[in-house]
């Protein structure tokens, strides 16, 4: 949450910031503000509560002086409301040091009153105006910004990434992160800083990563990073996979709407390079079997959309590696005493690789000797970077804080890990994989099909239903994760109240929500396969369709027992039931960003929400 952007360079930095927060405002996007020292030496500062375009209004109206050095943020508020004074850059030293901050500064309080007593005012209601004030005393004392930070960071405790510029040191930027994001852009006669690649993505995509509790200072020139004692450190470099242009709407209505349709091609991407004469083969986990034989128990943890995903994955797992597979949010793994040893193998999955939650989960398991491996979709990020593997998704950026094409690629890379994982255990015999495989390559074209297909359709209906207060989603084994995943899309970007269940539970409860007219989607999972499932989940449409209920259905093409009790068909080709949710989830995306379209809803930056959620 929150996104930062740094810039150094000959160039003036004022567009280079703005560009770059304007690729960070899915971070959060309550306030923006910069900072800039210009041309005089001067440092000038601006920031305004609201949407990007807010600040850049005003910096139109009454343009800011020009520099080459400067910092911008965008901000997804903690301590203190969205306003013009909460915002960032914070200011100390008289207005000659500007500072920003992405995290939480747990013993702010503490510091607080510390700086109080010693006379320091402050104007807003943030822990961050508290760390820019400890620079500023720093600074005071030593006339040296790095020195200075050194001696803040270890008086801080929680999460930050701060980053800072000073009047009297034109031409440097200096940065430390804890638990928090911060990438180095590597240009030519120019440095950057950002949140993430994102950031600089435009200028170059020569990249350093930067370590946990690690202090960076730009110059045109240099780079250096240290520990936080001032240990010169060597980060590890890494070329952006992507250009600036995937990260671009492109002609689309929204981001979401292009990256829903990135589906076919983030699904294939993930395969590619992966599959060897018909058998599974990822090049990161070569040498890595014994991840897999000596695993007694996987926990695959992960939140919200990606815990969705981690659910599929525990049917493929269990259902090929014979290992029992536990699904835990992220965020309540820690906070009990799960039963975790070196014999259990720890999965995570993150779009961001930065989630708060995710990163304590698997800094916990590893502290308690488990085998550490995660799926992540951003590269140079830190969660991959703290365990002991990773499987990257190839999904490319995903910029619309509703996750969707992330999702299906995560779906991807745990169909491949189960496979893999089986053939390494011994319990998937090598023709079955070669038909996994086939169905599994055949995927791709399969989520295009319903995507040209049922479009129209479904936006169609969710025109319809526009004045829905709530709607509810039901399914069946993997239908079950792709019922709460239909229902958390609507929740999030068209604020209607949605529930997902699965379907076996309706009698227990549920069912006494069906009144007349409720619309209900559900998910009919293949006849073919399991016929007893297939007339189960038969039976439960009857129940509602008898309560009233307006039936909407996802079944395969083909499938005529749904016909008499529902109100509406949306079809998806045949596919094996593992592999159903790729296809029977599109059609629940499509739904919930053309309804909220229809609601004229910003689906791209739905309220009170940032796409990275980088405080717990
Ligand atoms: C919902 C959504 C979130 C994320 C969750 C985890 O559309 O995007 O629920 O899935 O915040 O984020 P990552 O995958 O970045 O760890």
């Amino acid at each position: 949450m929150c996104g930062i952007v740094g810039y150094v360079g000959p160039r003036p930095s004022q567009d280079i910031l703005l560009a770059g927060l304007a690729r960070l405002e899915y971070r959060g996007y309550d306030s923006a503000g910069i900072a800039v020292i210009d041309s005089e030496g001067q440092l000038g500062m601006r920031k305004k509560a609201g949407k990007l375009q807010v600040l850049r209004d005003s910096l139109a109206d009454a343009p800011l002086a020009d520099g080459s050095t400067g910092i911008g943020h965008t901000r997804w508020a903690t301590h203190g409301g969205p306003t013009d004074v909460n915002a960032h850059p914070h200011l100390a030293d008289e207005g000659r040091l500007a500072l920003i901050h992405n995290g939480i500064i747990e013993n702010f309080a503490a510091l607080r009153d510390e700086l109080t007593a010693e006379g320091v005012t402050f104007v807003s209601e943030t822990d961050s105006e508290v760390a820019a004030a400890l620079l500023g005393r720093e600074y005071r004392a030593s006339g040296d910004l790095q020195a200075a930070f050194r001696s803040v960071v270890n008086r801080l405790e929680g999460a930050f990434t701060l980053l800072a510029v000073h009047q009297d040191e034109p031409g440097l930027v200096v940065g430390a992160r804890r638990n928090s994001p911060l990438v180095i852009g590597l240009g030519e006669g120019e440095n950057f800083l950002g949140s993430d690649v994102a950031a600089f993505v435009e200028h170059t995509r020569s990249a350093l990563a930067i370590g946990q509790d690690q202090i960076v200072a730009i110059t045109p020139a240099s780079v250096t990073v240290t520990t936080f004692d001032g240990e010169p450190v060597d980060a590890q470099p890494f070329e952006v996979s992507w250009n600036a242009a995937a990260a671009e709407k492109g002609g689309w209505s929204s981001f979401m709407a292009k990256e829903v349709a990135e589906q076919p091609e983030a699904v294939a991407n993930t395969i590619r390079g992966r599959i060897h004469d018909g058998e599974v083969v990822i090049p990161e986990l070569d040498g890595l079997d014994d991840l897999f034989t000596g695993v007694r128990r996987v926990i695959i943890t992960a939140c919200g959309t990606a815990s969705y995903a981690a659910l599929v994955g525990k049917y493929a797992i269990e259902q090929w590696a014979r290992v029992p597979v536990d699904v835990e949010l992220a965020h309540e793994l820690r906070y009990r005493d799960p039963v975790i040893g070196s014999e259990t193998l720890v999965v995570s999955i993150s779009q961001s690789g930065e989630t708060m939650d995710t990163l304590m989960a698997v800094k916990y398991a590893r502290e308690r000797g488990a085998r550490t491996l995660s799926i992540c979709n951003t590269q140079g990020a830190t969660i991959p970077r703290e365990s002991d593997a990773v499987v990257y998704t190839h999904a490319g950026p995903e910029v619309a804080v509703a996750s969707t094409k992330a999702f299906s690629a995560q779906i991807t890379a745990l169909l491949l890990l189960g496979l893999h994982m089986g053939r390494v255990r011994g319990t998937v015999s090598a023709s079955d994989s070669r038909a996994a495989v086939a169905e599994l390559q055949s995927l791709s074209a399969k989520v295009a099909q319903v995507l040209a297909e049922e479009s129209e359709h479904v936006s169609q209906l969710a025109g319809w239903m526009a004045d829905t207060r709530s709607v509810l989603f039901l399914g069946r084994h993997v239908g079950f994760p792709i019922a709460l995943e239909g229902a958390l899309k609507l929740k999030e970007i068209s604020y209607i109240h949605a529930e997902g269940f699965a379907a076996g539970e309706l009698k227990h409860g549920p069912i006494a929500l069906i009144e007349p007219g409720q619309p209900v989607f559900v998910l009919v999972p293949s006849p073919r396969h399991s016929a007893l499932i297939h007339s189960k989940v038969v039976s439960n449409i009857q129940e509602i369709r008898a309560r009233g209920a307006r039936v909407i259905v996802v079944a395969e093409e083909g499938d005529a027992a749904v016909l008499p009790y529902a109100d509406e068909v949306i079809r998806i080709p045949l596919a094996e039931p593992l592999f159903e949710p790729l296809l029977s989830v599109v059609p629940l995306q499509i739904f919930a960003m053309a309804l909220a379209t229809a609601k004229g809803l910003d689906v791209d930056q739905p309220r009170n929400l940032a796409k990275s959620v980088t405080v717990e």
